[in-house]
């Protein structure tokens, strides 16, 4: 049985993966952790929790040796918008937190590590339909040059020291469960709020804006699905693109008016339309499909239509 840690436990993706690998590992096998406590009844309640600042190294060797981890699920970090806000706190965090992983698996006891890239590693010169496997990596912000950096010290990591490091380029990842955190893409989460809410909302970039996103289930799939991939079939180790769906901001406004009579979108785009069009508009992903058989399953039809069946009982609850 895996011992894991999950950094990051509290944020958009941990808050639904930690459940996810307890339900398949056992809830006392799945240590959460993150810098802030989750509140009380969260995703997390259901198993252990420790606070965790990864830039701690003494802290988290306490905590990978106390609990006999063996796996460590790295999440912590400081996405784009917020990391162009405080460029110092990103390089820190994604980096020095990264390096304290890697380094505390090498000395021993840890085995696996999973550390997920984004399409944030891809820049203005990177071909953007779709963006190959093996491309050009200019990125224009800190956070994109901090997940460069980790793909490549977690390739040195397996191919230096033998580590199973394993990492994915996750797309602006759509959820219902935590907001995401101050991401690029976070826009495509607020519009489903704001639409069920008030009926209205004002979009960060322009309506033709085209990015990579994917659906959280989809996401949760291909995280488990490269962990469990057999280790001989990997061409790649910390850098697999994966593809959900693309679409353009105007058409999710689209698909969200289907199901919202009267919904109204415009569009006042700010700092952040700039990093939107510093990258891609779609994945190749064969080698994920090749290696370890992903197949994404939520259409931007599917993906709407399960988001506001999911968000308009808790959001008309709250408002009455
Ligand atoms: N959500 C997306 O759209 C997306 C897309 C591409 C890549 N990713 C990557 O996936 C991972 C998880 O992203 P997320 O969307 O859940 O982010 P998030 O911002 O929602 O969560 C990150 C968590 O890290 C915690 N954290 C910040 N600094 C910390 C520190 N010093 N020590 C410990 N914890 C700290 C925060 O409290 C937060 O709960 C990140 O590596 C991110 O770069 C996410």
């Amino acid at each position: 049985m895996q011992r894991i840690l999950v950094t990051g436990a509290a944020g958009q993706i941990g808050s639904e993966l930690t459940p996810a690998l307890r339900e398949r590992h056992g809830s006392t096998n799945v240590l959460a952790s993150d810098l802030r406590v989750p509140a009380a009844g969260s995703h997390l309640s259901s198993g252990p929790f420790e606070t965790l600042d990864v830039r701690d190294r003494s802290r988290l060797q306490d905590i990978v040796s106390d609990h006999r981890i063996d796996t460590i699920y790295h999440l912590a970090a400081i996405l784009s918008a917020t990391g162009e806000a405080n460029p110092q706190l990103a390089w820190d965090v994604n980096i020095a937190g990264l390096v304290n992983v890697l380094e505390i698996a090498r000395a021993g006891g840890v085995r696996h590590v999973f550390c997920p890239s984004s399409i944030a590693v891809f820049g203005p010169e990177t071909p953007r339909d779709p963006a190959p496997q093996l491309t050009v990596l200019r990125p224009s912000t800190i956070y994109g040059l901090t997940k460069v950096t980790g793909e490549l010290l977690g390739d040195y990591y397996v191919q230096r020291y033998g580590l199973d490091v394993r990492g994915l380029r996750y797309p602006g990842i759509i959820s219902s469960e935590t907001p995401p955190g101050g991401g690029t893409t976070d826009y495509a989460v607020d519009i489903f709020y704001q639409a069920i809410q008030t009926g209205r909302y004002t979009c960060f970039v322009r309506q033709d804006t085209v990015l990579p996103m994917m659906y959280m289930p989809d996401c949760i799939r291909a995280t488990l699905a490269l962990m469990d991939a057999d280790t001989s079939r990997l061409t790649r180790h910390c850098d697999y693109n994966i593809a959900g769906l693309s679409f353009s901001a105007a058409q999710l406004a689209g698909e969200i008016a289907k199901h919202i009579r009267g919904f109204v979108c415009t569009y006042e785009p700010d700092f952040r339309q700039a990093i939107a069009d510093s990258w891609p508009q779609s994945l190749d992903d064969r080698h994920a499909r090749a290696d370890w058989d992903w197949r994404p399953s939520f259409d931007l039809s599917s993906m709407t239509a399960d988001m506001i069946q999911r968000l308009r009982p808790r959001l008309t609850a709250k408002r009455a």
